[in-house]
Order: C-alpha cells, then structure tokens, then sequence
C-alpha cells in the first residue's frame, strides 16, 4: 500500500523543500526551530507517524548545527515510527575531508554518514557530493545527482557566449567540466593546482594546455567556499587572455567576502544552484531531486 508522503522543510532549506512539496503534491511538514543564547538548537515539528518521510535540509555553514539539526529531525521521524525516513542533503558539508591529509586527522564525512544512519536515516539524495571517495562511506542508499546538465543549459541560454572553453580549476574536477562542456558543445581544460597542507595556500601552474586567448572562460567547480581557487585561476586566465570569465558552482558557499572578491578578480558572473540559498541560486534544483523521488 502506498503510505502517504511528508515533505519536512529542515530549517535551513525551507523554500526548497516547498518547491519539492508542490511539485510532488505532498504535504509539507513545516519544522519550528529555537537558537538557545547557547547557541543550542531546538526543533519541533508535527507527528508523522506511519508517513513516507522526506526531510529536506542542506548542510551549509552554519554546518554543525544544520547537520545536528538534520539528526534531529531524523529522530523525531524514528520516533514517531514513521514508515521511511529519506534525507536530501544538498550540499553535504564535510565531504571535502574524505581522507587523511596529514597524520592525526579524522575523515570526518565517514563520521557523518554513520551518524545519520544510526539515528535512522534509511536513504539519501544528495547534489554532487564533492568526491566519489566521500561517497563510499555510506552503507545507505545513496543517490548522488549531478546537476551539471541544469547549470550548462542555464549558460547555454541564459548567456552570451563567444568561443568558449569550460575551464576546472583543478584536476579533480576535469569530469565535471567534460559532462558541462559537452552540453555548451566547447573545449575543456583543467588548471593544474596543487595547496600546500600546512598553510592551505592554493598554487596554479600558469601554463595551459590551450590557446585560450579572446575566448570566452566558464569557471565550473562544485564548491566556491573562500572564493581563493577561483580568485587565483581568474589571475592565470587573464595572464593567458581570456576574454569573459563566468563563475558557475553547484554549491555557492561565499564565506564572508567571497563574492566581493570573485567580481574584483573580473569574472562577470556567479551562477550557482539553490542547494544553498543567496542572491547567485539561480538554477533550481528542485525538478531533479522531485524526479529522483518519484521514480
Ligand atoms: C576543491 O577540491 C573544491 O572542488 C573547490 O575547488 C574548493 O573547495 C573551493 O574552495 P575555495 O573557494 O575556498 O578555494
């Protein structure tokens, strides 16, 4: 038997969820939320006992607390004895610590994903978690979207592209970049960069394997967090005489002055998706993760 479906809009991605809700005609489960002065989370939401349960909550800064508020919300659904409990989590926060890097740290996503699964989650949707090594520590269903296709159609008709070459800032998103330029129907590079451990300084080797001269750049990462990896190749692009740069990310984190700092490097636009809401979320990802739970 079908069992009625809930859509919960987790504090930090209420709107989100709402489209979710609307395109699945499913009932959304709005969920109260309380900061204690001790910076504490409270949440309250209504009974979803018996429901199909889909809880919506992306995992941005502030990332321990939305991730704690995620393992509440998954309790509650457990104590309820809800008939599932599915997480979407579009942007996995700790998923860059994968490994060790250097001796004495924790590889902090494989943490998260037991964490989830024992306070009950059952499944996951997540948008283009940042490596297919974060990905193996999930003992749980996971559906891992890419929502590259969206964000090259939002280029392909949305702007003005002369000669364009899909340029990743690093190697390790050279796959990335291919499935995004195939869409653009354009050249691909990957920039060869490499960070110093200790200090976290980012360098780039500022010799292309292209002539890039008067074309068009689309910058395509997963994640702008500092803004540092795309700031740095905008400086090798202009070097090589690039003529526009664009911006685009799934996952626009922008600490603090990220953004103020991109635009003055001379990149004419930050394009990311809503997996975190802000002025730059203008590629939804809703259809995607509505399709993902239908099918
Ligand atoms: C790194 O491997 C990621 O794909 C991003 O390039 C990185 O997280 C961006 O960080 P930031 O904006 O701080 O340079």
């Amino acid at each position: 038997m079908q069992k009625e479906l809930s859509v919960i809009a987790g504090p930090s991605s209420p709107n989100l969820a709402a489209k979710i809700a609307q395109d699945l005609r499913a009932e959304l489960i709005p969920v109260d939320v309380r900061i204690f002065t001790d910076s504490e989370s409270r949440i309250k939401m209504g009974d979803v006992k018996k429901k199909n349960c889909v809880i919506v909550q992306s995992t941005y800064p502030p990332a321990d607390r939305h991730l704690l508020q995620t393992l509440m919300m998954i309790k509650k659904c457990k104590d309820d004895l809800a008939a599932d409990i599915c997480t979407v989590i579009p942007y996995m926060a700790y998923a860059r610590q994968d490994r060790v890097f250097q001796d004495g740290e924790v590889i902090s996503i494989e943490l998260i994903a037991k964490l989830l699964e024992t306070a009950g989650n059952k499944r996951l949707i997540t948008i283009d978690i940042h490596s297919s090594l974060a990905l193996s520590y999930f003992r749980i269903d996971v559906q891992n979207i890419s929502s590259i296709p969206l964000l090259a159609n939002h280029a392909a008709n949305n702007i003005k592209l002369n000669r364009t070459v899909v340029v990743s800032p690093d190697a390790g998103g050279i796959e990335r970049a291919y499935e995004f330029a195939k869409i653009l129907g354009s050249d691909t590079i990957a920039l060869k960069k490499w960070r110093d451990r200790n200090s976290g300084e980012i360098f780039f080797d500022d010799k292309l394997e292209c002539n890039i001269a008067h074309r068009d750049v689309v910058l395509v990462d997963d994640i702008i967090s500092s803004g540092g990896s795309i700031v740095k190749a905008c400086q090798i692009l202009k070097k090589n005489k690039a003529d526009k740069i664009y911006a685009m990310c799934v996952h626009a984190l922008l600490v603090e002055d990220a953004a103020e700092k991109i635009r003055a490097a001379g990149v004419q636009e930050i394009i990311s998706t809503n997996s975190i809401p802000s002025r730059y979320a203008k590629v939804d990802i809703s259809p995607i993760i509505s399709a993902c739970l239908r099918s």
